[in-house]
């Protein structure tokens, strides 16, 4: 007999047992209706005699996705979750969480309320609440530790990591992982449960754990948070979880969530959450079938085509990588075999799978092996030439299906493209260095590229574990666009009167890992000089052109590489270089410029007006599909502070 309980949850009584299930698509959130069908079920669990337990589950491939974000920015409804957690964990009746697929957020807060938790084995559990700028706000900061203790929901809380359904059983959160349907299990644990005393997990005491580890699993985790409130009270929260009642840590918690849930931070990082739900929405490919991908081609395995070799090989694909000679080839094994023993070093990778990802990868000075390739990308020399002459080889050696995509960041891909019989199966695949640990992607659409192929790229992506955003064709993408106009600003700035060290200062305070000049020389400055000198000739005369870079490079200053560029480098430290600010101002003084004071807020807020014009520059020109795409490039690509939401975001330009 089927019981509703509301329009998204609803109950089923099997031998005594009630099986609760939530199907609020897409996600199964904790929405107001949830809540109280939720709640309603756990009333009738214990209010009807002939119910012995109950099971909790999700139908589809979630348990519960969290609390309902789209309800965030209006006042919360009755009951909230904090109560329909509290009326679970205070259950007379056995309530059993039967955790299909993910349990994030407060629908891991559910399931830590429920007296037992058996889980799937693919399933997902975590405390994302950080990256979304808030803290857990239905328990889990005071239950967590209960089970696990509190180094490890210091860790799992302040960084919001995401852990699989083993680590969960490895740590303690979860008593039994299954391969196949939890609900049977969790049918079979209730039945031997019921009617035996109730294990409640807020009833339990915080282990106690070495000072020690709490203050480094702290340390660590908010080493990362840079500006960032909720990490910090996250810690705050758990540390003080074993300190006092239960009541009064939920009381604090519940308060520091609403709180945080108001702040601008939040609203930024909410901002960025749909930004990536709405940046895989294509126009014209939705609903377009993706070419099937086995195996992958790679031209060049320097810095990029080793990364990328590396990351389609942690995707499960063959790989085929291509040299100009033996030797080169050898170097390129080299190069990848490091990539992944560095992996194997940081733990992300043990011998088994660095053996299984070499096995799949062939690697030699034959440009005929890529007949067998399904998608080809080239990443050699950035030379007009180069690029155009490999395309036009490739484009007879491969099959008719193959797509070709080019790592190119700055030369036009569609002049790549025309060099080939087929343009419309050319795309660009704009990686980030190191390509096998950036999650940004620029997929570029040419003008010829069909939408299968761009729909390819964008599963390919995907797959990758990347974060695929879309642009058209014009010098430098969405991404080395905007930050070119920044650079130029940044510069703008130092010609009007602030030093180099002023400018990062003022960025690495607004949230900026690294500021616009030792991001440069970071990168080196040749790069960026010889394209300057391309330009030169083009140049608008009236355009303002600050040259203090020029003369950097020709005094041999090309950044940390060099040990001197926009500063001066020793033992990987970077000092502000009294040689430098000569230079400097010899430049401002050629030009008759009297420098003045330039305070941090006209530095922070020129330079987000000059990447938001840029970038408003782009939509009108249609090489952005939307602000928020342009918002996640400036964030994954160029350590824009997530939680400022982008430029875009930033200076009130999203819609
Ligand atoms: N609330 C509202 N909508 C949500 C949502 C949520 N918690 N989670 C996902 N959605 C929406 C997405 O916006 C998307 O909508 P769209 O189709 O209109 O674009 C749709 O659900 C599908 O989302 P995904 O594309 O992300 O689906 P996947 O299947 O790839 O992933 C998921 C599913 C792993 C559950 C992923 O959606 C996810 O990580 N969700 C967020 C989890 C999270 O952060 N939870 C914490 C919320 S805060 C909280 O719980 C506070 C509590 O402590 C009180």
């Amino acid at each position: 007999m089927s019981i509703t309980f509301s329009q998204t949850v609803s109950g089923e009584l099997r031998d005594g047992v009630l099986i609760v299930t939530i199907d609020n698509p897409p996600v199964n959130a904790a929405s107001a209706d949830m809540r109280a069908g939720l709640a309603a079920a756990i009333r009738h669990a214990g209010e009807t005699e002939t119910v012995r337990a109950a099971v909790v589950t999700g139908a589809g491939r979630n348990f519960v996705g969290g609390a309902d974000i789209r309800e965030f920015g209006a006042p919360m409804a009755e009951p909230t979750l904090p109560e329909v957690v509290a009326s679970i964990e205070e259950s007379g009746k056995l309530v059993v969480a039967a955790i299909n697929g993910a349990a994030l957020g407060g629908g891991l807060e559910i399931a830590l309320a429920c007296h037992h938790r058996i889980a799937a084995a693919d399933a997902k559990l975590g405390l994302p609440e950080v990256k979304l700028g808030i803290v857990p706000g239905a328990g889990g900061t005071q239950r967590l530790p209960r089970l696990v203790g509190p180094a490890a929901s210091v860790e799992l809380i302040a960084t919001g990591r995401i852990v699989s359904a083993d680590e969960a059983l490895a740590l303690g959160f979860v008593d039994r992982v299954v391969a196949r349907d939890p609900v049977t299990e969790a049918l079979t644990a209730a039945r031997n449960l019921a009617g035996r005393k109730l294990r409640r997990t807020g009833a339990l005491d915080v282990s106690a754990a070495s000072a020690e580890a709490v203050e480094q699993a702290a340390a660590k985790a908010l080493s990362r948070a840079r500006g960032q409130e909720a990490p910090v009270e996250a810690v705050r929260l758990v540390r003080s979880a074993g300190q006092r009642p239960l009541t009064e840590g939920l009381a604090d918690e519940r308060a520091t969530f609403l709180r945080l849930r108001d702040s601008e931070q939040a609203k930024a990082l909410r901002h960025v959450f749909f930004a990536e739900r709405a940046a895989a929405k294509v126009p014209g490919v939705e609903g377009v079938e993706p070419r099937p991908v086995r195996i992958v081609g790679v031209v060049g395995t320097g810095l990029m085509g080793s990364g990328i070799t590396v990351a389609a090989l942690g995707a499960g694909y063959h790989v085929i990588a291509v040299e100009q000679t033996a030797e080169a080839a050898a170097k390129g094994r080299e190069r990848i075999s490091g990539l992944l023993d560095r992996a194997m070093q940081s733990g992300r990778l043990d011998a088994a799978g660095r053996a299984e990802r070499l096995a799949r990868l062939s690697i030699g000075a034959d440009m005929a092996a890529l007949a067998e390739a399904d998608l080809v990308i080239e990443a050699v020399f950035d030379d007009p030439a180069v690029k155009t002459e490999l395309f036009r080889q490739l484009d007879g050696i491969v099959r008719r299906r193959a797509i070709l995509a080019t790592n190119t960041s700055y030369l036009d891909p569609d002049v790549i493209a025309a060099a080939t019989l087929r343009p419309e199966r050319v795309l660009g695949l704009h990686f980030f260095s190191p390509a096998n640990i950036m999650r940004l992607l620029e997929v570029v659409r040419c003008a010829k590229t069909e939408p299968d192929v761009l729909a390819t790229g964008l599963a390919f992506a995907r797959r990758l574990g990347k974060l695929p955003v879309v642009s058209a064709v014009c010098e430098g993408f969405i991404g080395n666009r905007v930050f070119s106009a920044y650079r130029r600003e940044a510069e703008f700035l130092v010609e009007d009167g602030a030093l180099p060290h002023e400018v990062d200062a003022a960025m690495e305070a607004y949230g900026f890992a690294m500021g616009p000049f030792a991001v440069s020389d970071l990168a080196g400055l040749q790069i960026a000089w010889a394209r300057r000198k391309r330009q030169a000739a083009t140049r608008d005369p009236g355009e303002r052109y600050v040259d203090i870079a020029d003369r950097l490079c020709e005094a041999g200053r090309f950044g940390q590489k060099s040990g001197r560029g926009w500063y001066v480098y020793s033992g990987g430290k970077r000092a502000v270089d009294p040689e430098v600010t000569a230079l400097i101002d010899a430049s401002r003084a050629a030009k008759g410029v009297v420098p003045r004071a330039v305070p941090a807020e006209e530095i922070v807020s020129r330079l987000l007006a000059a990447m938001a014009a840029e970038g408003k520059a782009i939509l009108a020109e249609h090489i952005a599909e939307r602000d928020s795409d342009i918002d996640l490039v400036m964030i994954n690509g160029y350590g824009f502070p997530a939680h400022k939401g982008g430029p875009m975001f930033a200076t009130g330009q999203v819609a």
